[in-house]
């Protein structure tokens, strides 16, 4: 595997393995690698000849209170984490190149951004398009990966693709949980014992949803609700939201018809953890 540090040698890795006839897959990620991370590399190395995982901990999309200083950092531990998974690159650009003195260029996906997770993260979502972009132009993939977990994150980036022509195909991948259910998250490795299972909610509240609906319930009021109960029975949990939307527009749904995307974002002590499930009727 390749390491890259700067931008110029990123773009000539690139180049070069176009120049042979090579597909690129890019997986985007901001390092702490686990398992969620690992699929989607799995996938980029089934479909693309060439895989280039990058690891960015992305200033622009972490708020001024939020946990950038903090967000868990370890190259070495990626680095062998990739080298073993058979990723071809691992780009590791600094910010300072990323964002040079003076820069000034943001990327927005209007109304979308603004639903759901950017709500209570403004500015979020365009710190992601941003850097997303960023990457795209430097390293030019033929497919992109992105994980379900995040999901209106991969609907985002999908429409931006979209709205600006770019020649990459964005591929979204299944959310890899723990087996007792707890999607696996980078800031996972921020919760205590306590907390951990605390955590377990969030899925926990989920699946009762999906098996609600599987029990014929259609009424997304009903749904929202009863997963608020399972996260407020839980003492160390506190809600941001839970929604039920149209996964393609994120506006609020009523009822359960065709396919639902029940998303939620929770506190469990200060650490802000995300989930989602597809419901359908
Ligand atoms: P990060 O949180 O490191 O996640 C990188 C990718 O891994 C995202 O596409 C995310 O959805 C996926 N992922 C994380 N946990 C997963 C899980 N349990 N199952 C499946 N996929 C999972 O998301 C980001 O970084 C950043 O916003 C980024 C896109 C890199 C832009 O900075």
């Amino acid at each position: 595997m390749e390491a890259v540090g700067s931008l110029s040698a990123m773009k000539a890795l690139a180049r070069d393995r176009r120049r042979s006839g090579l597909t690129i897959g890019l997986v985007p990620t901001m390092g702490c690698l686990h398992e969620g991370h690992l699929s989607l590399v799995r996938e980029s190395k089934a479909r693309a000849d060439v895989t280039v995982v990058s690891v960015f901990v992305n200033p622009a999309q972490f708020g001024p209170n939020e946990d950038f200083r903090r967000y868990p950092r370890d190259l070495a531990k990626d680095t062998a984490v990739l080298e073993r998974a058979g990723a071809d690159a691992l780009f590791h650009p600094s910010a300072a190149e990323v964002y040079p003195p003076g820069y000034r260029t943001y990327a927005e996906v209007t109304g979308l951004q603004d639903r759901l997770c950017g709500r209570s993260r403004p500015g979020h979502f365009r710190g992601v398009v941003t850097v997303v972009l960023k990457l795209f132009e430097i390293v030019r993939p033929d497919l992109a990966f992105f994980g379900a977990k995040d999901a209106q994150q991969a609907l985002i980036v999908r429409r931006m693709a979209a709205d600006l022509d770019l020649d990459v195909e964005i591929v979204t991948c299944p959310i890899v949980r723990e087996p007792d259910g707890l999607a696996l998250s980078s800031r996972n490795a921020y919760l205590g014992p306590e907390e951990r299972k605390a955590a377990l909610a969030l899925s926990t509240g989920l699946r009762w949803a999906e098996r609600a609906v599987a029990a014929g319930e259609r009424d997304a009021a009903r749904l929202a609700a009863g997963v608020r109960a399972v996260l407020e029975a839980e003492p160390l949990a506190r809600i941001d939201y839970v929604e039920a939307v149209d996964p393609e527009t994120l506006e609020p749904v009523a009822e359960v018809r065709g396919e639902v995307l029940l998303a939620l974002a929770a506190f469990i002590g200060p650490t802000r953890l995300i989930d989602n499930v597809r419901l359908r009727a």
